[in-house]
């Protein structure tokens, strides 16, 4: 297993981790998360004792986590602050693994390199916390049985949008994208471009609900390894993108579990929402919510899982793939995170 772990990345959305520990497996590494009165710990979720979980007790005095099975108390830096038994002796062995986090835009962001966490380096999902309570979908997350670069190659190329997601997310006429790579400061982005397409049903839900033909344009954007935002929009036929039609901002945000699972982390806003009464942007948000997680879980995991099979099947020869156009976003991913991985593991 070999994961680039000196990157910020998405363990849990903040609204998902309460008062009790949480767990998680992460880059390969079973983690439990839990507040504190100084904010959220990462944790190796392996007591040092007799090697149970520790997600299993509970988060004592606001400061520490104390092992569900002799009590041992652990802080948010691993150490062990109490031994409940006798005269309370703490020998050296008994130290957990912990790792720096942050919380930003409504997400805990894990670190679990060795050199020292940036805050400044958090991908910037800002659109999150302005985004109207009312216009906002739900954050979600599904476990996906694929290794994370094959989900972010789903992404890179939403040409898939118009066969895999006919209807919902495109269809026959947006096939002829004009599409255009890009980057930039770090950054990797993948536009696509449609002139005068009937609006696909998502987007026809936040445009006018007639399936009116529109101009429509699909960017997303890759941050780090694996953290996407996508933005789509659509318009008037033949007024180009821009300000002035709508569309939505999704947030993507992928975090390997281990080699052959991906924990896929989603939200959308509306951006440019046309006024409606509450009501009916209730029911739009809903759909949302609805139709995006369905999509993914139905339609994209399974294309995914069954990838992720064929790949690793002895009898499949996966070493001359046919490459298109729609690859080009995919092919330049494969390359920087090969350059990412190297400069991660040298460092
Ligand atoms: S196993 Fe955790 S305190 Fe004994
Ligand atoms: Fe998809």
């Amino acid at each position: 297993m070999t994961f680039i772990v000196n990157q910020w990345y998405g363990a849990i959305w903040s609204q998902d981790l309460g008062d009790a520990p949480v767990a998680r497996r992460l880059l390969g590494k079973p983690i439990v998360l839990f507040r504190t009165d100084d904010g959220v710990a990462a944790l190796a979720d392996v007591c040092p004792h007799r090697f149970v979980p520790l997600h299993l007790g509970k988060v004592v005095d606001g400061r520490a986590i104390r092992c569900g099975y002799h009590g041992l108390e652990f802080d948010r830096t691993g150490a062990c602050v109490r031994n409940p038994h006798n005269a309370g002796r703490i020998p050296p062995a008994a130290k957990v693994e912990s790792h720096q986090v942050a919380e930003r835009h409504g997400m805990v962001w894990i670190w679990m390199g060795e050199r020292d966490a940036d805050p400044s380096l958090i991908p910037d999902y800002s659109f999150l916390d302005s985004a109207d309570p009312q216009h906002i979908s739900a954050r979600d997350h599904l476990e996906i049985r694929s290794n994370y670069r094959i989900v972010v190659e789903n992404l890179l190329d939403l040409s898939h949008a118009s066969i895999l997601h006919d209807g919902i997310l495109g269809n026959d006429e947006a096939l002829k994208a004009e599409s255009e790579v890009e980057e930039q400061d770090g950054d990797l982005t993948v536009r696509r471009y449609m002139r005068d397409i009937p609006a696909p049903l998502l987007l026809d839900l936040l445009y006018k609900g007639d399936g009116s033909r529109v101009d429509h344009w699909a960017d997303i954007r890759l941050m780090g390894v694996s953290n996407l935002l996508n933005t789509v929009g659509i318009a008037e036929p033949h007024t180009g993108r821009g300000p002035h039609g709508t569309g939505m901002r999704g947030a993507h945000i992928l975090t390997p579990i281990d080699d052959a699972t991906t924990l896929y982390q989603f939200c959308a806003v509306r951006m440019n929402p046309i006024a409606h009464d509450p009501e009916r942007d209730a029911e739009i948000r809903d759909q949302l919510s609805r139709v995006r997680k369905m999509a993914f879980a139905e339609q994209d995991g399974p294309m995914m899982e069954a990838q992720q099979r064929l790949i690793q099947d002895p009898a499949v020869d996966t070493s001359r793939p046919a490459l298109f156009d729609i690859d080009l976003g995919a092919s330049r991913f494969a390359r920087r995170h090969d350059k990412m991985l190297k400069a991660d593991v040298s460092a």
